[in-house]
């Protein structure tokens, strides 16, 4: 394997729509593979990423940041356990499965409003008109956000995911705001329930406060969009699975999940190891960074009977796409209530929906985040 392949950190744009020949490649010739150029190390296959997830003694969430950056370090999603597991419980308590339930009206009718806005239109951008500011809008009520700041989010968001610090100081100074106003003035949402939540049991600093409302607006927007603009690529690819759904509707959750395998919102996460450690055939040192490449292991023939096609029902499905282990993805029955409705409505409302023949389609320029920028399609 030749030592320049493209990692999260230098994406190569034709690798950004078809990462699969690659992770193919790599899982027969270089299955935990150092990347000499990036100094990272990275793993493919699916029971060594299911194990690194596992093993947060030694594969740790703890990424080194830059020194200059506070915002968006204490962040579930990059703390151990013991802080992991109290930042984690708090949540808990007020991110309950019964409040995700409670949502199906509320997103079921936003839905419908956004096709509503487009309807008797010939063209469309997916991305723009439903898949972009469906969970935007449904976070945002969630957390009791204005909606006219939503732009500010999008435009925030974006500049996260590709480490724009201004972006996320931009951010975290809103929710300081924002958290201030709740803490005088408390509301019927997440927020204000995080903030009594804290009162009562005082485990949260002010910038895990912070950090906690950043990164439910940051891991479940993008993500989420892109679940649903890649069930469109799937069904491009695979016309036969749009049409049995519309013949079948009650398959919709078991496509949802077999969009997230076939193609992960999310590729690749980082790890950082505490000792020294053998995954494979390969030592990895202490102090490195790793990638464990779920959109890799998700292809994995060792697991998946023909992973390269989509199969609509597949059940059993134990795709990586929400992660493993403690930090598996705390807003998954979100994602997948919104997967399930969006798709509903999309078989029963744009049951004719295909891809513009003459759109050209350009990936988001990451290896880390998968989907397009815009889907133009016709109906
Ligand atoms: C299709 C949609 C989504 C995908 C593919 C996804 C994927 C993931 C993955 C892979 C992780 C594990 C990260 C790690 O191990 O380091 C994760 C964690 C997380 N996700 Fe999601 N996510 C999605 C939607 C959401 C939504 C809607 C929310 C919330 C509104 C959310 C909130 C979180 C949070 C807070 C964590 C950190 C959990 C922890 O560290 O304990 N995600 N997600």
């Amino acid at each position: 394997m030749e030592a320049n392949q493209p990692s999260m950190a230098t994406p190569n744009s034709e690798l950004f729509g078809n990462p699969y020949p690659w992770y193919a490649q790599m899982r027969r010739e270089s299955p935990v593979w150092y990347d000499a150029n990036q100094q990272v190390w990275m793993v493919f296959c699916y029971e060594d990423v299911k194990r690194i997830f596992s093993d947060w003694q030694i594969f740790s969430s703890k990424i080194p940041h830059p020194p200059e950056q506070t915002d968006l370090t204490q962040s579930l999603n990059y703390t151990d356990p013991p802080k992991h597991q109290s930042l984690r419980s708090l949540v808990a308590k007020v991110f309950t499965a019964r409040r995700i339930e409670e949502l199906a009206p509320r997103i079921t009718q936003i839905t419908h409003e956004l096709i509503d806005q487009v309807q008797g239109q010939e063209r469309i951008d997916f991305m723009h008109d439903l898949a972009i500011p469906l969970p935007i809008i449904v976070i945002a009520e969630i957390l009791g956000i204005p909606i006219a700041d939503r732009e500010d989010f999008k435009r925030w968001s974006d500049g996260i995911v590709v480490y724009d610090s201004t972006a996320i100081t931009a951010m975290a100074d809103y929710f300081r705001h924002l958290l201030e106003q709740r803490r005088q003035h408390p509301g019927k949402d997440l927020i204000s329930d995080l903030l009594a939540a804290h009162e009562a049991a005082e485990t949260l600093t002010a910038q895990e406060l912070v950090d906690f409302c950043m990164i439910l607006l940051i891991a479940g927007n993008e993500t989420t969009t892109n679940l649903l603009g890649n069930a469109v690529l799937c069904f491009k690819e695979h016309p036969e699975a749009f049409e049995r759904l519309k013949r079948e509707p009650d398959l919709v959750p078991l496509a949802v999940e077999e969009v997230l395998r076939y193609r992960s919102s999310v590729q690749g996460i980082e790890r950082f190891t505490k000792v020294d450690v053998q995954v494979g055939e390969q030592t990895i040192p202490a102090g490195q960074m790793v990638i464990v490449w779920m959109g890799s292991a998700n292809r994995d023939e060792t697991k998946f009977d023909r992973p390269d096609e989509f199969i609509v029902d597949r059940d059993p499905n134990p795709h990586l796409a929400f992660g493993n282990g403690i930090h598996f993805c705390l807003g998954a029955p979100l994602a997948r209530l919104e997967g399930k409705i969006v798709l509903s409505a999309v078989l029963e409302r744009l049951s004719n929906l295909r891809i513009d023949p003459n759109a050209t389609l350009e990936f988001i320029p990451s290896t880390g985040v998968h989907g397009v920028k815009s889907l133009p399609v016709l109906l």
